[in-house]
C-alpha cells in the first residue's frame, strides 16, 4: 500500500471566479484573486492498494457514494493515467468547518485530495502541475495550494502566489449564518447563470478590471480600496445570480442582515468590508485592531451562528508518514 496524508487550507475570494471559459477543462471566463486562510482546514489522506475493489471516499467520517464519490474518482482517474497506475484508493477526508455550506470546502477538499493522491501515486510534481490537477475538479482549488495571496487568471491551467501570507497581516471573519449543506452546488448556479443570465455577460466584460483593482491594493496593502473593490465583485457577482432564470439565491434574510450591520459600522469608521460565495455565509474583511470587536458585535446579531477570525494562511502541505 502506498499513502500520503496533505493539509490544505481553504481560501476567500477577493475578486470572484464565477463562469466557465472551457467547461469540459474547467478553465475560468475571469481571472481572480484570493486570500489563504489560516482557519477551515482539510485534511485528506490516500491510500491505493491492488486489494481495493473500487475507489471509496470517507468525508468527515462517514462512508460516501454519488456525487462527491464522482467528483473523486474523476481526480484520482487523472493521477492513475499519469502514473499509469490501475490500482484503487481509499480516501478519508476531513474538514475542521461545516462541508458544502459555501464555506470554501471543495477548494481546500480537492487541493488536499489532488496533493495526497498524486504524491500516495508516486508522482513528484511542484505546485503547478498540482493546482492545475486540483483546478480541473474544482477552479477554487487551484488557488489553495499556495499561502498568502493568490490569482488563477481566465483561462489559466494553474494559480500563481501575488504575495505571501506575510506581506499584509489582513483579518477575514468568516460569519456562520446557517447550518447544512446549500441548495444549489456552484458548478451548476454558474453554468445555470451562464446560459440563464442577461446580466452574465456584463459581469465578464467588468471582472478583469476589478481583479485588476483587488490586485493593485493588494499589492499596495491598501484596506479601503481592496474592501470596496472586494465588496463590488461578490455583489456584482451575484447580481449576474438574480438574474438568471430561475434565480440563483444564496442571500438568506440573516445574510442582509450582516450585509446592513457591516455597512452601518463602516458608516461609525469602523474599517469593514463584506464578500460572499455560494452561501448565505458573509465574510467581513477588516484589519488587526478592529477584528476582535467587529467578532463580537455580529456575535450578537440573532441568526449569526459563530464569527470565526481568520488570518492570512500557509501553503498545503503533506505531513510526515
Ligand atoms: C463563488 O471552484 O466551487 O466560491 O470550478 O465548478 O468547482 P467549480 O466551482 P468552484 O466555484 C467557486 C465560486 C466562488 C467564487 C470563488 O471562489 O472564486
Amino acid at each position: 500500500m502506498s499513502r500520503s496524508t496533505v493539509v490544505a487550507h481553504s481560501n476567500i475570494a477577493l475578486a470572484k471566479y464565477w463562469g466557465k471559459a472551457d467547461a469540459l477543462r474547467n478553465l475560468p471566463a475571469v481571472p481572480s484573486l484570493s486570500l489563504t486562510l489560516d482557519r477551515l482546514t482539510t485534511r485528506t489522506e490516500v491510500a491505493f492498494d491492488a486489494a481495493f475493489e473500487r475507489d471509496e471516499l470517507v468525508l468527515d467520517g462517514a462512508p460516501t457514494l454519488g456525487r462527491p464519490l464522482e467528483r473523486a474518482s474523476m481526480l484520482l482517474d487523472r493521477v492513475r493515467a499519469l502514473a499509469g497506475l490501475r490500482e484503487h484508493a481509499r480516501v478519508e477526508s476531513r474538514n475542521d468547518f461545516p462541508t458544502a455550506a459555501g464555506l470554501a470546502s471543495s477548494a481546500s477538499g480537492f487541493a488536499a485530495l489532488a496533493f495526497a493522491a498524486a504524491r500516495a501515486a508516486g508522482l513528484d510534481l511542484g505546485f503547478g502541475p498540482l493546482s492545475a490537477l486540483a483546478r480541473a475538479s474544482s477552479a477554487s482549488a487551484a488557488r489553495s495550494f499556495h499561502g498568502g495571496f493568490v490569482r488563477l487568471r481566465a483561462g489559466a491551467e494553474e494559480a500563481e502566489q501575488v504575495a505571501p501570507a506575510e506581506h499584509w497581516p489582513l483579518r477575514l471573519l468568516v460569519v456562520q449564518t446557517a447550518r447544512g449543506a446549500k441548495s444549489v452546488g456552484s458548478t451548476s448556479g454558474m453554468q445555470h447563470t451562464a446560459v440563464t443570465s442577461p446580466y452574465y455577460p456584463a459581469w465578464v466584460a467588468s471582472a478583469p478590471s476589478v481583479f485588476a483593482e483587488v490586485e493593485r491594493a493588494v499589492l499596495a496593502r491598501d484596506l479601503e480600496a481592496l474592501g470596496h473593490a472586494a465588496e463590488h465583485s461578490a455583489l456584482a457577482m451575484h447580481a449576474s445570480m438574480l438574474a438568471a432564470r430561475p434565480a440563483v439565491v444564496y442571500f438568506a434574510p440573516i445574510t442582509l442582515r450582516v450585509l446592513h450591520e457591516v455597512t452601518a459600522q463602516r458608516a461609525r469608521g469602523v474599517p469593514a468590508w463584506c464578500t460572499m460565495d455560494a452561501g448565505p455565509h458573509v465574510k467581513v474583511l477588516t484589519d488587526l485592531g478592529h477584528a476582535e470587536s467587529l467578532a463580537t458585535h455580529l456575535r450578537g446579531l440573532e441568526g449569526v451562528h459563530d464569527v470565526t477570525i481568520a488570518s492570512p494562511g500557509p501553503a498545503a502541505r503533506e505531513l510526515a508518514p
